[in-house]
């Protein structure tokens, strides 16, 4: 029951409505087999002794309006209105089936489309904790099995409970004693068995999930490594690390399926036993075999085992949804916690208007720590910067250079002091505008399997990419010629994927092409121009500081020749800012500021 409410929470009220609305046609599905299931007492009444048309009232009341003329006549029309029934109740079922497979089908997508919402509601520091081939694995893996174990399965269970219903109502109707007595046992049967595969179901759940995650991260690592796995002789090794998780994933399934299933083969042969037991009592009873009263047994037994046969399943089917619902909890679990960790997030946004800015961005006392980190990466950071200006970063390796553009950048948020812009604090809730008028141009930049243009106005719908922006940008970074002369279809050009089929320095001078396209106020760069070669970088550098003046520039740079032409230079050690300075002062011996820590 608690594992079936953590299922049901994973649903929208709106799903769980529609749900309900599939309960009718289950009801009328469960009940069109009753009645095919009760036609063949009559068929097998009147066979066995056809007297009896006309001592049964009803009989005899419906074989005159029908205007039968011989009992052969009324048992071949009861034949054949048993088949009519049969091929109903299969239709029905059939469009039952549909139905929910309609339903169950359209869960997958929604809960991993709703999974991925959460994901990318969650900001940014949320993907620096969590490991991306995780959140695939729950997206499109967890989210399946959830609703085949636990929404298939319960479905299943209900259509079959319905007919169980039905089927114990027209027993009881027939024979009440041997009713409950197969009811009795065959419920006590399944009790026992539930309550012994308890421990086992649990735990087995763990393993699948756990097993299924790494699975997930080894494939992602192996095929994702391409170069360093092969340079590096890994292939065996990474192999074998795979198959560790994926062979306890097999085993754990092919147990957990077991524990649903071996109880079937029990319970047949107690329904078989059980039947041929309830013959020799009732034969008992009739007084032996040769007696008269058997003629009696045969349409009884007949309803029996046909009923007892369509009653299996259900009970079956009890035990498969409250094995499954155990096995998929940790599953469930996982999904609801990721669902309840962004509950409190603000929607995703449309489109974001930029937040322009007139005159200055400022650091105040900003301190920044990872979270998980025992040690603040940025400590007491001020520091102004006017609009227009260009600004140079230096500091060796690990000083904290990437975080404070991430700051910059409005990724990260100061877990002390504040961000000012035009002299107010950047509120939480601004970021995202803010974030649309800053460029980025990152060290490892990310290219998708698209073409050229796609990759250059990112996450634009192909038909409403501004061809003129997108030229005006690839110029500025340098690329036009590239695309126009050496790539088979220009700007149609695919990419592959993470841009394998360009160089470092082709990549580098997309990445900032994408930066320029929405025309930010403020570019940020973060080492974009280590991959080019010097000449190169000179020409990037030279349309880069074209844009001085109108934009603010900030650029993270090894080399100093990069930050040769900044109007003022920031030295970071340690995730302290040690001085504020020009090109000449810092590396031409001239006198420097220098700021002390601490702001
Ligand atoms: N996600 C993270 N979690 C915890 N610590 C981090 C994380 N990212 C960076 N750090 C730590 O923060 C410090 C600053 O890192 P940062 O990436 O800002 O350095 P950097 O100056 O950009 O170095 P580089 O020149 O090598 O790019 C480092 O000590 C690093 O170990
Ligand atoms: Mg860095």
């Amino acid at each position: 029951m608690k594992s079936l409410n953590l299922a049901l929470r994973l649903l929208t009220p709106a799903e769980r409505k529609t749900a309900m609305l599939l309960m009718p046609l289950i009801i009328l599905s469960g009940f069109s087999d009753m009645v095919g299931v009760a036609m063949i007492f009559p068929f097998l009444k009147v066979l066995g002794e056809p007297e009896i048309i006309q001592a049964n009232s009803y009989l005899s009341a419906f074989y005159t309006s029908g205007g039968f003329t011989s009992a052969d006549d009324f048992i071949f029309f009861l034949g054949g209105a048993f088949f009519v029934m049969l091929i109903a109740t299969a239709g029905l079922k059939i469009l039952t089936v549909y139905v929910a497979n309609r339903w169950l089908e359209g869960r997958i997508h929604s809960l991993s489309k709703r999974l991925l919402t959460a994901y990318l509601q969650q900001p940014y520091p949320f993907m620096l904790q969590r490991n991306s081939s995780e959140l695939v694995a729950n997206m499109l893996s967890e989210t399946a099995r959830i609703v085949s174990q636990v929404f298939r399965a319960f479905s299943e269970f209900v259509v079959s409970a319905v007919t169980l219903i039905f089927m114990v109502a027209l027993l009881l109707v027939i024979n009440p004693s041997v009713t409950l007595l197969a009811m009795g046992s065959f419920s006590a049967l399944y009790a026992v068995l539930l309550l012994s595969v308890r421990r086992i179901t649990g735990r087995l759940g763990q393993s699948i999930l756990s097993s299924n995650r790494k699975r997930h991260r080894l494939a992602m690592e192996a095929l994702i490594g391409g170069k360093q796995v092969r340079l590096l002789n890994r292939e065996r090794t990474l192999v074998e690390r795979y198959s560790q998780p994926s062979s306890e994933y097999a085993n754990a399934n092919a147990l957990s399926n077991t524990v649903r299933m071996a109880p079937r083969h029990i319970i047949e042969a107690v329904a078989i036993g059980g039947t041929v037991l309830m013959t020799l009592i009732l034969t008992a009873r009739s007084g032996g075999t040769g007696s008269a009263a058997m003629a009696n047994i045969l349409p009884t037994l007949g309803v029996f085992v046909l009923a007892l046969y369509r009653m299996m399943p259900a009970f079956q089917k009890g035990y498969n949804a409250s094995v499954s619902l155990r096995l998929s909890s940790a599953s469930a679990n996982a999904i609801l916690d990721d669902f309840r960790s962004a509950e409190n997030l603000p929607p995703l946004p449309s489109a974001v208007a930029p937040m322009r800015f007139q005159k200055s961005i400022e650091f105040k006392d900003v301190s920044f720590r990872y979270p998980g980190a025992d040690a603040d990466s940025l400590q007491g950071v001020t520091f102004t910067i006017a609009a227009g200006m260009s600004v140079g970063i230096v500091g060796r390796t690990g000083a904290g250079k990437t975080t404070l553009m991430d700051l910059i950048l409005g990724l990260l948020e100061p877990g002390s002091g504040e961000i000012r812009i035009d002299g107010r604090r950047l509120s939480h809730s601004e970021i995202r505008a803010w974030r649309a008028n800053v460029g980025y141009v990152q060290q490892d930049i990310y290219l998708s399997d698209a073409t050229i243009a796609q990759n250059i106005a990112f996450g634009v719908p192909e038909a409403d990419i501004d061809t003129g922006k997108m030229q005006a940008a690839a110029r500025m970074a340098q690329i036009e010629d590239f695309i126009l002369n050496e790539l088979p279809d220009g700007y149609g050009t695919f990419a592959g994927e993470r841009g394998v089929r360009l160089s470092g320095g082709q990549r580098q001078r997309l990445s900032i092409a994408r930066a320029l396209y929405p025309e930010p106020e403020v570019i940020v760069f973060d080492e974009a121009t280590s991959a080019l070669d010097n000449a190169t970088e000179a020409q990037v550098m030279a349309e880069i500081s074209k844009l001085a003046g109108t934009r603010t520039l900030i650029m993270v740079a090894h080399r100093h020749t990069t930050v040769r032409d900044c109007d003022i230079i920031l030295t970071l050690e340690n995730g302290v800012l040690t001085s504020i300075s020009d090109y000449a002062s810092l590396f031409e011996g001239g006198s420097h500021i220098t700021v002390a820590a601490g702001g």
